[in-house]
């Protein structure tokens, strides 16, 4: 009985203790959890839409008509750079690959370079490009309206209209 009354209150405590740790654990993944989720990018928050605009658009513009642009539109070069096996890691890396020295024998857009001549080196970040293809990838870019027509009407090439959120 005597090892009862010492045993008795020491395992209450540890109980006590453990259960309160747990408590404490489970408060904070739920706040971890819940930080994750702010930082997770929608199409209209993603950083690498504003970078786009800001640095890309100048040149390949979705408002452009087909006519009288310098460069294609970003949709068009995510469905060359894409197709149904291409991994987001492949695609940022692939588009980076391009842009940080531009040449005739990278290009996965013959037809492009013919047309406006092969894209002008600019100094723009790999991270910058980054961001910028990993929002491409994960939604569904600003096309123009002609866009999907005109690649469905000329159809000789490989390429075919991709613009889905992955
Ligand atoms: C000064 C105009 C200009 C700006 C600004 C510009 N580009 Fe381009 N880009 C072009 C032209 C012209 C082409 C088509 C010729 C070519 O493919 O090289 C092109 C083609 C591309 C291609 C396809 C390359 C290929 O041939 O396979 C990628 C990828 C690309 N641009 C990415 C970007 C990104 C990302 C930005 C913004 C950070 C950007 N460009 C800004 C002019 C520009």
């Amino acid at each position: 009985m005597k090892k009862y009354t010492i045993f008795l209150p020491i395992t209450l405590l540890m109980i006590s203790v453990i259960s309160c740790n747990n408590t404490v654990k489970s408060n904070y993944s739920n706040q971890t959890n819940a930080k994750v989720k702010t930082t997770t990018y929608t199409a209209s928050n993603h950083p690498g839409k504003k970078i786009m605009e800001a640095k890309c658009y100048v040149c390949h513009s979705p408002s452009a008509n087909h006519d009288n642009r310098i460069a294609p539109p970003m949709v068009a070069i995510k469905s060359h750079y894409l197709d149904n096996e291409t991994s987001k890691d492949e695609f940022i890396s692939s588009v980076w690959n391009f842009v940080k020295k531009p040449s005739r024998d990278k290009t996965k857009m013959r037809g492009a370079v013919k047309r406006f001549g092969v894209m002008p080196y600019q100094p723009f970040s790999e991270e910058d490009i980054k961001l910028i293809s990993d929002y491409m990838f994960d939604f569904k870019i600003e096309e123009p309206e002609w866009f999907k027509e005109h690649i469905e009407e000329e159809g000789n090439s490989k390429m075919k209209y991709r613009n889905g959120a992955n």
